[in-house]
């Protein structure tokens, strides 16, 4: 079975102790940090942005996994680059036109370039991406809150998704993941599960990423 990336949410971590929070899902086994940045416009929330992530950089010992959900995501890329992501996710319906060069030029500063779609985009309008893109990333409820429930029809992306992709594509999932919806998607093919408030609001972080891996 191929090993799945683990990357727990910091929108559902404490924000006044996130270097605890960090090293919490380090010490729990997490594989990346997934940092949603929301800008009020693309989505209707505000979260965090690039002086968060340099903040955190030198704190996390794994990577920073950074999804934007933001308009205009060509005019940040730079700054979340030099800020430290590692990762970079922009969403389909925010580059539209300009997803080839956006993917592109992410790639050029030496890091992933993730594709994110929304609930209401088809697998096939990004399937001509999937040889740029290093990750896809399936949302699975609407981007915007954490702990909002899993939306089973979009996991039907997945398969669509796998068949049309190079062997080293990862499909990542994001939406209401816990261990019974994570298996949903592995099985369809998915190789990277991003949690909140499953595994924030979880006694035990350790054995929540675990069971994601399972
Ligand atoms: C939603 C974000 C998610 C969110 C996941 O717009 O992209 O990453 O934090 O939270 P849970 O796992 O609670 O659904
Ligand atoms: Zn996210």
């Amino acid at each position: 079975m191929k090993k799945v990336i683990v990357s727990p949410s910091i929108l559902s971590a404490d924000f006044a102790n996130l270097e605890r929070d960090i090293e919490l899902i380090q010490e729990g086994g997490a594989d990346w940090v997934h940092v949603d940045v929301m800008d009020g416009h693309f989505v209707p929330n505000i979260t965090i942005g690039v002086p968060v992530v340099k903040a955190i950089k030198p704190v996390s010992k794994i990577p920073l996994d950074v999804h934007l959900m933001i308009e205009n995501p060509q005019n940040y890329i730079d700054d979340f680059v030099e800020a430290g992501a590692d990762i970079i996710t922009i969403h389909y319906e925010a580059a539209k036109d300009m997803t080839e060069d956006i993917l592109t030029h992410i790639k050029s500063h030496g890091i992933l370039a993730g594709l994110s779609i929304k609930p209401a985009t088809p697998a096939c309008e990004i399937l001509k991406y999937l040889l740029t893109a290093d990750m896809v990333l399936v949302m699975t409820v609407e981007p915007g809150f954490g702990g909002q429930a899993f939306m089973k029809d979009c996991s039907g992306k997945i398969p669509v998704i796998r068949q049309n992709a190079p062997e080293n594509l990862i499909i990542q999932v994001d939406g209401g993941i816990n261990k019974e919806t994570g298996k949903i998607c592995t099985e369809l093919g998915a190789n990277s599960l991003v949690a909140g408030s499953y595994i924030y609001k979880s006694d035990d972080i350790k054995a929540a990423i675990a069971s994601l891996k399972e």
